[in-house]
Formats: structure tokens, C-alpha cells, sequence
């Protein structure tokens, strides 16, 4: 890893594990970008300067028979002849919103800083490259850190006023990376309720392509992630260009084929909506983008995020600790429980392997639906006489930790707290507002109500032995409004509910060490690397058919590690699809994460039993897979009738592949070919009672001799063998 400035060219070289960024100060004193990608030389990269036709020639103030309009910069700005989209847009005080950033200086960090308020990646060398415009005195620092362990690039910015007025930022991204050329396929992921990450392209062309959320969440419908592929690319050669932000609010994210066949990606903040008001020495930091370069496909591009997201973001007390293998009740039950019945579901799943018991929603207040409570919380009695503790005491005596639901932004209409503080929820007063699932939400832009939440759940958290909490999130903004933001700042909402956000978690996280939390969106509609930061692991849907599974947790897997899906085992008919799976299906999809069964388990037959017993045994010999493995697509749902996922251990002396197919075909003969092992390696395989060179398994491959029925799975281990001979 280096970040190195070469005087006399005025070069920056920033270099990362088989990664080059190089950019340069040009004559103007513009941050001029030259190269990214592959690692290559510390040479003189100026004749990577576009030489342009000179068709929409724009002469650069001070600048005698130069043309820049076609240099690539770091940051675009307005008014300089630049049409590219502007990294962002500052109303100054005369009316313009003219901007020309300057070098003015950079400082190269070992200690990466952190971001006020939001979330980011640690570790890591840092260049912090300072801009200024010499007139308004308006100013960005450029943060730029690079690892020597991952091809991995993150990028903010920091947008300051150094004037003595008011600045307005219209837009304040976080980065910009200029492309030498527009030759990719622009990969988003799309979905909806039940229906996350679902692979989706588009082809880079002349205009603007863009992926966002207005909803005030990193939402279902599209994540805060794209990536650019060579046309060439597939998941284990071409180039792929990953871009992620650390983020879960509004936000944007560009791809634009510019004059010339060039190409620029920006985002951050979504600017929809949006101003920021910069009074005299005041800043606005802006989420974290982290980018990613692989030239071994989208394969290499998602075990590079998953790297970096275990060991840089996701809390180390967490990562990579064996995570509770929990019974949850929603689908058991939905609201419909009381004491009795919990205590029941806990003595059905003892022995059987399972360790901790979550208690799902409708446990609070009077809460018998989704219409009531959300607010209110303090245990529902007539449901469960005595509070939690008779509930908590039989779960402790099967053996079970105990964990609880709740959701901690949300305020109901038919609530106590609705009643004392109608003004807490999001709203314009005198204005009906929009029920989404029957409730409203909280406006977590105000001091006042964020104390609130973080002091009742606290107060619930600590009088009862809990060991686990999953965070939901129900809903999504809408009556964008606050009563405690100026009028003249209520853009300002969108952005002010993350920092809100954040603010809630950091003080309910970091009270609570003790406690794993669980993220939830409905689902999972608020999966980023935001939440992942206080969330190990998130619901990765509502939808817990396996075979819609395949697809939603191969998309899902594009960007964020399998030790970060939740995943369960529910009962069949499925409760969304009404398809049924067979028991081992459900298991081997489900246990491809943190896992855990949703069901009511006093309808188990012994036989059910003694299955659930033998799939959790053998989930708990391959945890360690889940939490550190190398994550290798082998078969992608999304393009035939087979999936598959191959987790490799880091030394490569273990592996699994679970494979699956959707339909039965007559005449079937399937090959798998596993990716990841060692190929000198010599490998027992249990499943086929034979030992195998990895070269053999992965080139010459395997048949998984499927079941003659649809939706089945196989799974192979591969275990290196030192004693015994290749039969
Ligand atoms: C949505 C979640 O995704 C479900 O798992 C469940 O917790 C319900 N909310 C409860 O309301």
C-alpha cells in the first residue's frame, strides 16, 4: 500500500492490492485524473490527457490556446465548460453558482478519520487532498484511502464554507470517477418486498443512467450499489468496477457516457429534494463510496467487498463469532401468542441444537396487529402476564439464550405515545398524514424523540435477560416534513433522518455490547453497508421460499458477505409463494447464512426432529465457512435452472458447495465445476466417499446426480487430505 506525490510532476500515486489510481495537478491547479485500474507503474501519466477533437473547445480563464473541457477531473464543477454532471452545486451569495476548486494543499494519514455521524470503512492509508475556490473561499477535501489487502478504493467528500456568508450546496456527492471509455454493461440490483437484489442490466450509453432512492432508505427497489463490466465479463474474467455506498438514506448513483466516448460515475446524497445550508466555517461530510476494481470478473469484485466488509466495517465483536442458530415465532404465530404458547415453542426445539429464542413482534403495548403500539414499549400484560420474565426464564431453561424484536423509529396512530406527542411522528401539521402498514413514523431528526427511543428500548433491554435484538423498519418516509428544521432547511430532511438514524443506533449499539443486533427492513429493504456496520447480520427477506431465495441471496451476495444474510427455515406451503420445498432444501438454502428455523415447532414430528438435529450439527461443522469463507458463484438462478455456491476456508483446506436445481429434467446430465480449491491439493469428498486432486474436481467437475424431483439440492465438502491415496 502506498499513497505516494511526486513533486515534480505533481502526480498522485495511490496504490492498493493489485490496484493503481493515479491523478495529477494540472497547469490550472484542477485535479486532473489519469488513470484507475490495474496495478501499473509510477510513471509520468500525462499523456493519458484526452486529446479531444476540439469540438466543444472551452478556453479555461488564464489559460492561453488550452483546451480543457476535455480533461478528466477528480471532482466536476459547473460553469467550466465541464457537462458532465457536477459533483456538486454551491449558490454563493451573489446568485451564481459558479465554483473553480484549486489545490491548495493534501495531507497523506495513516489513521484513517473518521466520518462525523456516519458510518465508514476503518484502517487503510488516507490522502486528503484540499480544493478551494479562490473567490467564494468555498472548499471540498477529497478523501481518498487505499488497502494493501483489498483492490479497494474509498472515496468521500467534504464540502466547507471558508467565507464569511452563507453557501447553499444544491448537491453534494461524494466522489466522481471519470472513465476513459463508455465500453460496459452498467449491473444494478432491482427488486421489491419479497423480492430483493435481483440482477439487473442496462448498457452504458451516450446520457445519463442513474440508480436511487428518494424513500429516505437504501430501499428494496434499488440498492446503493452498481457496477460497470467490460463487455467481456462474466463472474470470473473481465473487468468489474464496483461502486457501494455506506449509506441508507436517499441517495444517487450515475453512470454517464460523456462527449468523446468517456465515461463518470458519481453519487452519494441523493440531490432530489435536497439542499444544505453552509453557514461561515461550517462543513457537510458526505457518506463513504467504496469502489472496487477486479479484472477477474464480478467473482473477484464480490469477494473484495466481503473482505473488506468483514475485516473494515462490521463490528469485530461480531463478525466472526459463531452466531445464534435462533427459532423465531413470527411466522409460527404472527401476533397470535401468549405465554404458554412461547414456552411451548421453546420446549419443542430442545435439544435440538438451536440456541437462542426471538421473540418477533406484537409484544408491547396492546399490540394483537399491525395497526396498534409502535411506540409503546412496555410488555403487552394481558398477553403476557408477568412481562417477558416467565417467557425469558423457560427459554433460559431449554437451553436457549433469548432475543426480542423490535422497531424503534416507528410511532402508531392507536399508541400511548401518539397520544402524549401526536408531533413526534413525521408530519406537516394540519396535514393528514400517509399511513404505510397501518403506522407513521418517527421524525428522527429531532434530539427529543431520539431520546426517547434509545431511552425506553434501553429501559426494556436492560430489565430482561436479552442476548439478541432484530431491528425492524417497516416503512418508508413519506410527509417529508420536521417540526424541529427551520423552515427554510427542510430539504435538509432526507440526510438529517440517517444522521438521526446513526445517532440512534450508536447509542443503542454501543450501549448494549453485549447484544447481537439484527437488521430488518420489511424484509430486506435496508441491506447497505451502513447498516452493516451495527447489524452483523440483516433479514435478507420476507420471502423465505428457497427457490426465490437462490436468486435473492445470489443478488445479495453481489456486494455484501454470506455471514451478513439471515436466513430461515420456514414451514411449507411457503407463506409468500404457497410452493413447497422439501425439508432438505429449505435447510441447505437457508444455511448458507446465519441461520435459524421460523415455523411453529410443536407441529414437529419426531422425524422433523431428528432431521432439524442432524441439519443443525452439520450447519455448525461448516459456521466457520459462513463467517470467513471465500464466497465462489458457481451456477447463477438467475440464468438457468441451476444455483450454486461454493465456500472455500481461506487456507483452502475446506470447502462446500451447495448446489441446486429448480426443475427436473428428463435425460439430465449436469456437470458442476467447483472454483476455489487449490488445484495441487488432494481433496476427500465425503458425499462421494472419494479423494480427488482440486485440479480434478474443479476442471473435470462433478455430477450432483440430483434427486428426480424439482427443487432439490445436493451438497459436497471438500476436505483436504494429506494421508489417504487418490482412489
Ligand atoms: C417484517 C419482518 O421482515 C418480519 O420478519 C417480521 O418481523 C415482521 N416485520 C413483524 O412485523
Amino acid at each position: 500500500m502506498a499513497i505516494i506525490f511526486n513533486e515534480e510532476n505533481r502526480h498522485f500515486y495511490l496504490e492498493g492490492k493489485d490496484i493503481s489510481y493515479i491523478f495529477r495537478i494540472n497547469r490550472i491547479g484542477f485535479a486532473e485524473h489519469l488513470y484507475f485500474g490495474r496495478r501499473i507503474g509510477r510513471e509520468n501519466m500525462e499523456y493519458m490527457q484526452s486529446i479531444g477533437s476540439g469540438s466543444a473547445y472551452v478556453q479555461m480563464p488564464g489559460e492561453r490556446n488550452q483546451s480543457y473541457s476535455y480533461y478528466n477531473p477528480e471532482l466536476c464543477f459547473y460553469g467550466t465548460g465541464d457537462y458532465r454532471e457536477p459533483t456538486f452545486m454551491v449558490k454563493n451569495p451573489l446568485g451564481d453558482r459558479l465554483c473553480r476548486l484549486h489545490y491548495t494543499g493534501h495531507e497523506i494519514l495513516s489513521e484513517k478519520p473518521k466520518i462525523k455521524g456516519m458510518p465508514s470503512l476503518s484502517g487503510g492509508e488516507t490522502l486528503v487532498l484540499h480544493l478551494e475556490d479562490e473567490l467564494t473561499h468555498f472548499a471540498a477535501d477529497l478523501y481518498y484511502t487505499v488497502y494493501d489487502e483489498y483492490p479497494v478504493i474509498a472515496r468521500r467528500t467534504v464540502f466547507k464554507n471558508n467565507s464569511d456568508s452563507e453557501l447553499v450546496l444544491d448537491r453534494a456527492y461524494s466522489f466522481n470517477l471519470s472513465l476513459s471509455h463508455s465500453n460496459y454493461k452498467i449491473l444494478s440490483l432491482q427488486g421489491s418486498w419479497g423480492y430483493e437484489r435481483q440482477m439487473q442490466y442496462t448498457d452504458m450509453h451516450r446520457g445519463v443512467v442513474s440508480v436511487d432512492s428518494k424513500r429516505c432508505t437504501s430501499s428494496a427497489i434499488l440498492s446503493p450499489f452498481m457496477a460497470l463490466l467490460s463487455p467481456d465479463a462474466d463472474e470470473d474474467r473481465g473487468i468489474a468496477i464496483g461502486v457501494n455506498l455506506v449509506y441508507s438514506s436517499s441517495f444517487v448513483l450515475k453512470v454517464e457516457g460523456t462527449s468523446e466516448g468517456k465515461g463518470n460515475i458519481c453519487g452519494g446524497i441523493n440531490d432530489f429534494d435536497f439542499e444544505w445550508h453552509l453557514a461561515p466555517g461550517e462543513e457537510l461530510e458526505t457518506p463513504e463510496a467504496v469502489i472496487v476494481y477486479s479484472d477477474e470478473g464480478l467473482g473477484k469484485m464480490s469477494r473484495a467487498y466481503h473482505d473488506v466488509y468483514r475485516e473494515k466495517l462490521i463490528n469485530p465483536r461480531f463478525v466472526k463469532k459463531q452466531r445464534p442458530i435462533v427459532i423465531n415465532n413470527w411466522e409460527g404465530t404472527y401476533f397470535n401468542f401468549n405465554t404458554e404458547k412461547l414456552i411451548e415453542m421453546a420446549k419443542a426445539v430442545k435439544g435440538l441444537g438451536i440456541d437462542t429464542f426471538v421473540l418477533d413482534d406484537g409484544w408491547f403495548g396492546h399490540r394483537d396487529d399491525d395497526s396498534t403500539s409502535l411506540g409503546d414499549w412496555f410488555v403487552y400484560e394481558e398477553k403476557l402476564p408477568g412481562g417477558l420474565k416467565p417467557v425469558i426464564d423457560a427459554v433460559h431453561e431449554n437451553g436457549m439464550k433469548f432475543g426480542l424484536w423490535f422497531e424503534p423509529e416507528m410511532i402508531s396512530e392507536d399508541s400511548e405515545l401518539f397520544k402524549k406527542h401526536p408531533d413526534y411522528a413525521i408530519g406537516v401539521p394540519g396535514r393528514d398524514r400517509c399511513k404505510s402498514r397501518r403506522q407513521f413514523m418517527l421524525d428522527l431528526t429531532r434530539a427529543d424523540v431520539r431520546d426517547y427511543i434509545v431511552n425506553t428500548v434501553n429501559k426494556i433491554i436492560s430489565e430482561n435477560e436479552i442476548d439478541y435484538v432484530k431491528w425492524d423498519y417497516n416503512r418508508n418516509v413519506t410527509d417529508n416534513y420536521s417540526l424541529g428544521i427551520p423552515r427554510d432547511r427542510q430539504k435538509e430532511f432526507a440526510h438529517r433522518y440517517a444522521l438521526g438514524l446513526y445517532d440512534i443506533c450508536e447509542r443503542i449499539v454501543n450501549q448494549n455490547p453485549h447484544i447481537i443486533f439484527e437488521g430488518c427492513a420489511g424484509g430486506g429493504a435496508r441491506f447497505d453497508p451502513a447498516m452493516l456496520y451495527y447489524f452483523p447480520q440483516i433479514w435478507t427477506s420476507d420471502n423465505t421460499d428457497a427457490e426465490e431465495r437462490t436468486k435473492i441471496q445470489y443478488g445479495t451476495s453481489i456486494c455484501y458477505p454470506v455471514s451478513a444474510m439471515s436466513c430461515h427455515v420456514s414451514a411449507v406451503p411457503n407463506h409468500q409463494t404457497r410452493r413447497s420445498c422439501e425439508m432438505r432444501t429449505r435447510a441447505d438454502i437457508a444455511h448458507l447464512g446465519p441461520t435459524g428455523y421460523e415455523l411453529d415447532p410443536t407441529l414437529f414430528t419426531d422425524e422433523d426432529k431428528e432431521l432439524v438435529k442432524t441439519q443443525i450439527n452439520a450447519y455448525k461443522e461448516d459456521a466457520e465457512l459462513v463467517l470467513c469463507g471465500d464466497l465462489y458463484r458457481v451456477e447463477n438462478p438467475f440464468e438457468g435452472n441451476y444455483f450454486g455456491f461454493m465456500q472455500v476456508s481461506k487456507d483452502k483446506s475446506r470447502a462446500k458447495l451447495t448446489c441446486y436445481r429448480r426443475m427436473n429434467t428428463k435425460d439430465e446430465i449436469k456437470f458442476v465445476y467447483p472454483k476455489g480449491l487449490d488445484p495441487d491439493k488432494r481433496y476427500y469428498i465425503p458425499e462421494r466417499e472419494q479423494t480427488l486432486m482440486g485440479s480434478t474436481i474443479m476442471y473435470a467437475g462433478l455430477q450432483p446426480e440430483f434427486a428426480p424431483r424439482d427443487f432439490v439440492t445436493k451438497v459436497f465438502h471438500f476436505i483436504e487430505n494429506l494421508e489417504q491415496e487418490i482412489k
